[in-house]
Order: C-alpha cells, then sequence, then structure tokens
C-alpha cells in the first residue's frame, strides 16, 4: 500500500528515489573511488552474509515505494559482481508500483550480462567511462580495463534494447580534462548521452582538492567552443544534471555540478547500503541499520516507520555547505560502499 501524502524532509523535500548499493566489491580501482593503494588483496570487503540477500533487498524496495520511492537505481561497488544480479532486477521488476528500474555500472560485465538484465525487466543502464584515450582510462580505473572492453559492454547494452543509453565521465584537472571534447563528439556520433560529473570529496581516501575539479561551467566552454550548445528544461524535479543540447540537433549532454551548483535543494534520494543500512546523504557520516529489525521479526510497517522517522528529520545539505566547512569533518562514508 502506498502511503497517500508524500514523505517530506525537514527542508520539504519528497522522497522518490531509492538507490540500493548491492556490494561493496568493484573488478576496477578507480584513483577516485577505489585507489588500488588501499584496497588491494588483503582489504576486508563485506562477507557474504553480512550483505543482504536479494529476498531482503526487494521486500525493503517494496516497503520504500509503499513510502514514495518511484525510481530504483542499482550501484555498488560494481554491481555486476554480485553473482546473478539479473535476479534481483526480476524481483524488483515484479513489484507494483516500480516506474524505473536502472543500473549504474562501469561496463566491463555488460558483454555476459545486458541481454539478462534487459530479460529480466531492467530498464536503463547508465555506463561510467571517464576517457577515450587509452592510457588515460587506464590510469584513471588502477590499470583494470582497457577502453574497447567498456564500448564492448555498452555496444552489447545497446544490442541487447537499452535505449538511451546515458554515459558518466568524472572530469578531474590534469588528469582527463584535454580529453572530454573526444568523447563529448564521441557520444554524440553514437546518439548515447553523456553527463561529465565535477570531481568531488566523497569519502576519505582519494586525496581530494577543489584544485583539482573542473567546473561544468569550464567543461561546457570546452565544448561550446568545438560543437555549440544551448541549455534545456530539466526532464524532473531533482534531476542532477543540468542539460544542453547540441544546437546542430545531435542530441544533448549533460553536467552535473554537484561541487559548483550543487542541488541539495531538490535532493530526494534515499541510500541502502549492501549490508541493509539507510544513509539520507552520499556524504553521510552514519547509516541507519534496517538489517537488525529485519532480521528480528519487524514487520514491514515497523520498518516503514523506522524509514518515515529518518527522512521527516532528514536536514541533509553538505554540497551547499561544503564550501562553509571548517575544521576536521567526521569520516565519511566511501563511494563505494552507497553507491554513486
Ligand atoms: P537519471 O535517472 O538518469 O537522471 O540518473 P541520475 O542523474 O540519478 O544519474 P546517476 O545515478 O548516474 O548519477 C550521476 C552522478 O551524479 C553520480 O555518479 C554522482 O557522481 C552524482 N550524484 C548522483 N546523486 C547525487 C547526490 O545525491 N549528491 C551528489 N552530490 N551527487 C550525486
Ligand atoms: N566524484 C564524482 N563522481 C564519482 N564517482 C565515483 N567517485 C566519484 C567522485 N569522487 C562516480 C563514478 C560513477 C558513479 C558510480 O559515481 O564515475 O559514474
Ligand atoms: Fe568501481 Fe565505479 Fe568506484 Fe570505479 S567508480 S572503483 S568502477 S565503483
Ligand atoms: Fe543530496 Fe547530500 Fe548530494 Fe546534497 S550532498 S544532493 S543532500 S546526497
Amino acid at each position: 500500500m502506498k502511503d497517500t501524502l508524500p514523505l517530506l524532509d525537514q527542508f520539504n523535500r519528497p522522497f522518490r528515489d531509492l538507490r540500493i548499493s548491492v556490494t561493496d566489491r568493484c573488478n576496477f580501482r578507480c584513483t577516485y573511488c577505489m585507489p588500488a593503494e588501499l584496497f588491494g588483496e588483503h582489504y576486508h570487503f563485506l562477507p557474504k552474509h553480512d550483505l543482504l540477500s536479494f529476498e531482503e533487498i526487494t521486500r525493503l524496495a517494496r516497503v520504500f515505494i509503499g513510502l514514495g520511492a518511484v525510481k530504483l537505481r542499482l550501484t555498488g561497488g560494481e554491481p555486476l559482481v554480485r553473482q546473478e544480479i539479473e535476479i534481483l532486477v526480476a524481483q524488483l521488476a515484479a513489484l507494483d508500483g516500480v516506474e524505473n528500474i536502472a543500473m549504474t555500472t562501469n561496463g566491463f560485465l555488460l558483454p555476459q550480462k545486458a541481454q539478462a538484465l534487459k530479460e529480466a525487466g531492467l530498464h536503463r543502464v547508465t555506463v561510467s567511462l571517464d576517457s577515450l584515450d587509452d592510457t588515460v582510462f587506464r590510469r584513471m580505473n588502477g590499470g583494470r580495463s582497457g577502453v574497447q572492453e567498456v564500448l564492448d559492454g555498452i555496444a552489447a547494452a545497446k544490442q541487447a534494447g537499452f535505449a538511451p543509453i546515458k554515459i558518466n565521465a568524472v572530469v578531474q584537472r590534469g588528469v582527463n580534462d584535454h580529453t572530454v571534447v573526444d568523447l563529448a563528439r564521441y557520444c554524440k556520433d553514437q546518439g548515447y548521452i553523456l553527463r561529465f560529473i565535477e570531481y568531488m570529496d566523497v569519502g576519505t581516501l582519494n586525496g581530494w582538492r577543489l584544485d583539482d575539479v573542473v567546473s561544468a561551467a569550464e567543461i561546457a566552454e570546452m565544448i561550446n567552443a568545438k560543437m555549440p550548445l544551448e541549455l534545456i528544461e530539466r526532464n524532473y524535479f531533482g534531476e542532477v544534471a543540468l542539460r544542453y543540447r547540441y544546437q546542430d540537433g545531435g542530441g544533448e549532454i549533460g553536467l552535473i555540478a554537484s561541487v559548483t551548483k550543487p542541488f541539495c535543494g531538490s535532493c530526494t534520494r534515499l541510500r541502502l547500503s549492501p549490508e541493509g543500512q539507510i544513509y539520507t546523504c552520499l556524504f553521510g557520516v552514519e547509516g541507519i541499520d534496517l538489517r537488525g529489525p529485519l532480521r528480528a521479526g519487524a514487520s514491514d510497517e515497523e520498518i516503514a516507520e523506522i524509514v518515515r522517522g529518518v527522512w521527516s528529520r532528514r536536514t541533509d545539505r553538505y554540497s551547499e555547505i561544503r564550501t562553509e566547512q571548517t575544521g576536521v569533518a567526521a569520516p565519511k562514508v566511501e563511494m563505494f560502499h552507497i553507491g554513486g
């Protein structure tokens, strides 16, 4: 049963999107997310019994849909390294009231998985690809993949019938900023919706500095100089990307200005971690545990009541206040733990 009134937080933001991180593992080691020197062979990822089972995730998703979630996004870590993830997709797709199930993936396993995901009922895929320059890309992902493997993954998604496909690229100054126009041109030609993301200070491990951020305005200008752009309307309340259209009619491109133009005012997202904690912000410090109550026999209504309490007390707006922050910040949750 759906609640009739929207669930609102302290700033009147409704809860609408659930991002489900299905694993903290990943087959890449992007320097801005899971630097290889910190996530080596001996790193302790969550043991299997700590992860929510597919049945537990599906049950929680049903409760979240009752509270207003219309969009579900599967993330990680890398969601495709979770065994038989298509079974979870099928269970989620069978829930009443789901309008949209999407996945954010690095694309490496899509050649094996795209068809099964489509058949299971996944609606959309977003693939991360930071550069078309093989040397640059390998440097950014910790040497785990060349460009071609990811392009093969994207092609497999297209072949399976996913459309339109979105591509996410994080831009870091002095690392891949000289390759953004090439990537834009390629995606324009292929009909993919590319979104450039400002490099963020998520987690505590990537050594983020404001100087490394290339602003969305700067990126737009680099592209506009070669392929003229015009700003277009948002698709929906809370969309994170600023959308632009190529003036020659060659499709659209997005810029996600999380650092220079934060969008906390319309943030409708809640994140579920692989071990069943909820976070009301990407920059959360502490999650609220749902797995404990779930495994102790709580009813759907009891779980819904916990989530209502958490959301209605929510005051997060980290990106808006980042610049006002002083002193030593509390240790934030890592991005691979709660999804991008
Ligand atoms: P669509 O449903 O396709 O519009 O997806 P989306 O815009 O939610 O896209 P996606 O999940 O791919 O998010 C793109 C990127 O935006 C993420 O990888 C993050 O880097 C950034 N992002 C997404 N949500 C948030 C958020 O709540 N806060 C901040 N600061 N950044 C976010
Ligand atoms: N800043 C911006 N985006 C990031 N992502 C991961 N870490 C960061 C960061 N520090 C993005 C990835 C991917 C999604 C899962 O999150 O590039 O597109
Ligand atoms: Fe893996 Fe994505 Fe993090 Fe890269 S950004 S290490 S692909 S979870
Ligand atoms: Fe939402 Fe937190 Fe991101 Fe702001 S910083 S948009 S509140 S997740």
